[in-house]
């Protein structure tokens, strides 16, 4: 199919970044997962879901179509309503994950005389979703609201701004309210996706938006399930408007079978256990004040400016970042090397996530392991 040694493949194995599967290691320490609040691997939401699709005695096993077709059911209305006023939205949509919302929302909003702007670390479903749109598209400078500022001054059409609030590799937020300050000053409309704040950030875990009192001025968002609610999924916030130009040009909603009934109970439970577990929420955050306080004192290591569950610490080099994430998981700890070009050259990392079930002991473990390797 190729010349010797010249497939994409090849040339990912020359260069030590081909991507392999591998089977979670049951008995390490997870510090990778985007399972933040613990509730993929909570036996009482398990119960709850499991006790709930048991209730349900007409529940199908599949949706057997899309939402246009056979596959819409009284239940993901509700629960599209419920989770929208949850995030004090107007209205939501499903879709059946994060990707599947970005794709299907950055593909069709714009038109070919519009503009799409969005940061230079979107996540590759929003990247995605541009390249499948007609209209002009332009990354900017990560976090930068100059560089933000003159593609505006440039851009024709209606302009749209994609933003992530945490954003997934670096973890850090996004700017929000001086983006949006701009957006109002060049009548530009934002989308920003909270796939990482959902659970973790605002009251109840209702999102960096709703946080920062913003959710009035921010024209959609996107919520996932499948990160801090443990479960799958994922919602696209807005107007009824936006939800009925969804439901009509947005392919990936249009053109697959809609969830299935178990995955939307499981939504709704996740939502309920979320609702009663503030106290999650402050434990997650608790470790995220540990771990920045013990690695601010550790003067040798690059730590991403991150107030989030990812928190990366930078070790330049494929074959560097990759021993060292060998070195730490052969210890017990289960973390990933972040490798380019996933990550622009020279920002190679650790990209460590901090959840519930860490204890404070294993955080400095983790801590002192990085350590002692660099030193
Ligand atoms: C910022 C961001 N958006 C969207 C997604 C996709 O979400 P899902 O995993 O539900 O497809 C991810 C997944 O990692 C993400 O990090």
């Amino acid at each position: 199919m190729f010349p010797e040694n010249k497939s994409p493949l090849d040339k990912r194995r020359i260069d030590g970044n081909l991507r392999l599967l591998r089977l979670n290691l049951s008995d390490s320490l997870d510090f990778c997962s985007n399972d933040y609040l613990g509730f993929a691997r909570s036996a009482e939401l398990a119960g709850a879901i499991e006790k709930q699709v048991g209730f349900q005695k007409s529940l199908v096993n599949g949706a057997t179509g899309s939402r246009l077709l056979s596959g819409n059911s009284l239940l993901a209305e509700e629960l599209e309503e419920a989770v929208a006023n949850f995030h004090k939205a107007e209205c939501g949509l499903i879709f059946n994950s994060g990707y599947d919302a970005n794709l299907g929302l950055f593909s069709c909003i714009a038109s070919r005389s519009d503009t799409i702007l969005y940061d230079e670390l979107s996540h590759a479903s929003i990247i995605d979703g541009v390249r499948l749109s007609t209209a002009h598209a332009f990354k900017f400078r990560h976090n930068d609201l100059e560089h933000l500022e003159a593609l505006m001054k440039k851009a024709s059409g209606t302009i749209y701004v994609g933003v992530e609030s945490v954003y997934s590799m670096s973890g850090d937020f996004s700017p929000l309210s001086q983006i949006l300050g701009l957006c109002e000053k060049y009548h530009a409309l934002l989308i920003v996706d909270e796939a990482h704040a959902t659970g973790v950030f605002g009251e109840k875990g209702k999102g960096r938006v709703v946080e920062l009192g913003l959710e009035k001025k921010v024209f959609a968002r996107v919520h996932t399930f499948g990160k801090a609610l443990g479960v799958h999924g994922a919602i696209i916030l807005g107007s009824e408007e936006l939800r009925t130009f969804l439901i009509n040009f947005s392919r990936p909603f249009i053109y697959s079978t809609a969830l299935p009934p178990h995955s939307l109970i499981a939504v709704q439970c996740a939502y309920h256990f979320l609702n009663a577990q503030e106290g999650r929420i402050n434990m997650l955050r608790e470790r995220i004040v540990f771990f920045k306080e013990k690695a601010g004192l550790l003067k040798s290591l690059l730590f991403e400016e991150s107030f989030s569950a990812i928190q990366c610490v930078i070790i330049k080099g494929n074959v560097k970042v990759k021993a060292l994430a060998g070195s730490i998981q052969s210890r017990g700890y289960d973390v990933r090397p972040i490798l380019s070009p996933t990550v622009a050259s020279g920002s190679e990392c650790i990209r460590i996530c901090l959840h519930t079930f860490n204890t404070f002991e294993q955080i400095q473990g983790l801590l002192n392991e990085i350590e002692s390797f660099c030193l």
